[in-house]
């Protein structure tokens, strides 16, 4: 079997699960090179996992002609530079979303993906890719709830996590670009429809060091789509219980839900704290399977020469729409799409 030679740039919070995932749990996929700005974490994976080639300037990795494809998982800022880059240098790519912090940078990844249409472009969107979520739209699709009139969704990191965002905020576009854009991805994926008009709040409730980057550690959003579906849309980074990512699709004949009691597993603990569903613990926890299916998929559509079913447009769609929620959050105002 052809094994696909993967080249990862990115090794913190998730790149270092995608790359773990490449290097050993797709058979048909071979973790070749590893790329970091930070040079300690890429000589770890290259000693602990016997890498051959170990990069901290991405541009040299680039010039690795053994490498079939590239797999993006630096900070958002950097995505759409380095997806062109990459696909220019005939490199098969996935990245990480979001596609781009706004509309600017994803314009330029689209002429890139379509300069190159014999490579395949994926971009992560994994909630698609996990399987509660398929299948909500698999139901969806069937007719289960009938036509979708509102999407409700929570998207709440765990507050011990919260140093970490701190540390990250300045390149990760802000709540809605960071977090919200998984759930814009899957309204617009749910409802087929995008954005009309939205209007966004939110503020610093807990952590001030967040106002210096003119963001927010709790905001909402409330969407009217152009097929005159409603969005509902809260993002937190203070969840005091853990992770609770929650979507609720209310259709004129049902409506379905994905999450909405965020439990680690079927374990209830009786004791002095009374009886306790313990919580999933953060996005690595949660979307395990999803990252991985998503990654297989990837290394899928380049042997079999298929395209993914996520595009760059569906990059560039969601960006619209988090950027508009930013804007709105910024400004105070509604925000009309054309
Ligand atoms: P992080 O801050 O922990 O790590 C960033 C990594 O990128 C570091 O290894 C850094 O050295 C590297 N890097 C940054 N710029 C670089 C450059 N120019 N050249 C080479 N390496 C560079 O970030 P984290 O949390 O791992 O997030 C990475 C990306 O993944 C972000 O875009 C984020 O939005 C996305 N993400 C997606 C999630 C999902 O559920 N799909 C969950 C968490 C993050």
């Amino acid at each position: 079997m052809k094994k696909i030679k993967i080249g990862a740039v990115g090794l913190g919070r998730l790149g270092r699960k995608h790359a773990e995932n490449i290097a050993f749990r797709i058979p048909n996929a071979e973790l070749t090179a590893v790329c970091s700005l930070i040079q300690e974490e890429v000589d770890d994976v290259v000693r602990s996992w016997d890498i051959p080639y170990g990069y901290t300037d991405f541009n040299q990795m680039l010039k690795n002609k053994e490498l079939d494809a590239i797999a993006i998982s630096s900070s958002s800022t950097e995505h759409c530079k380095q997806i062109e880059a990459a696909l220019d240098a005939e490199f098969h790519v996935f990245s990480e979303k979001p596609l781009g912090v706004n509309l600017e940078e994803c314009k330029i990844a689209e002429k890139a993906v379509e300069r190159h249409p014999d490579k395949v472009f994926f971009l992560g969107f994994m909630r698609r890719y996990d399987d509660s979520y398929a299948y909500a739209k698999k139901k969806i699709e069937e007719g289960a709830i009938g036509k979708p009139i509102l999407i409700r969704c929570y998207g709440l990191d765990p507050v011990k996590a919260v140093k970490g965002a701190i540390a990250f905020a300045e390149k990760s576009g802000g709540l809605f670009l960071d977090m919200a854009i998984h759930d814009i991805d899957l309204a617009r994926w749910y409802l087929g429809s995008e954005a009309k008009s939205i209007y966004a709040v939110g503020g610093c409730y807990a952590y001030e060091e967040f106002k210096k980057y003119n963001d927010a550690d709790n905001g909402a959003a409330l969407i009217q789509f152009k097929n005159g579906a409603i969005g509902m849309f809260y993002a937190g980074r203070t969840c005091a219980h853990g992770y609770h990512i929650e979507t609720e699709i209310v259709g004129t004949e049902g409506s379905l839900r994905i999450g909405t009691i965020p439990e680690k597993n079927l374990v209830t603990v009786f004791n002095d704290n009374g009886v306790v569903r313990e919580c999933v613990s953060g996005f690595l926890e949660r979307f395990e399977k999803a990252y991985l299916n998503e990654m297989q998929e990837f290394v899928n559509c380049i042997v079999e020469n298929r395209r993914p079913d996520v595009t760059v447009y569906d990059g560039t769609n969601s960006t619209i729409i988090a950027y508009a929620c930013k804007e709105s959050f910024e400004n105070n105002k509604l925000v009309t799409l054309e």
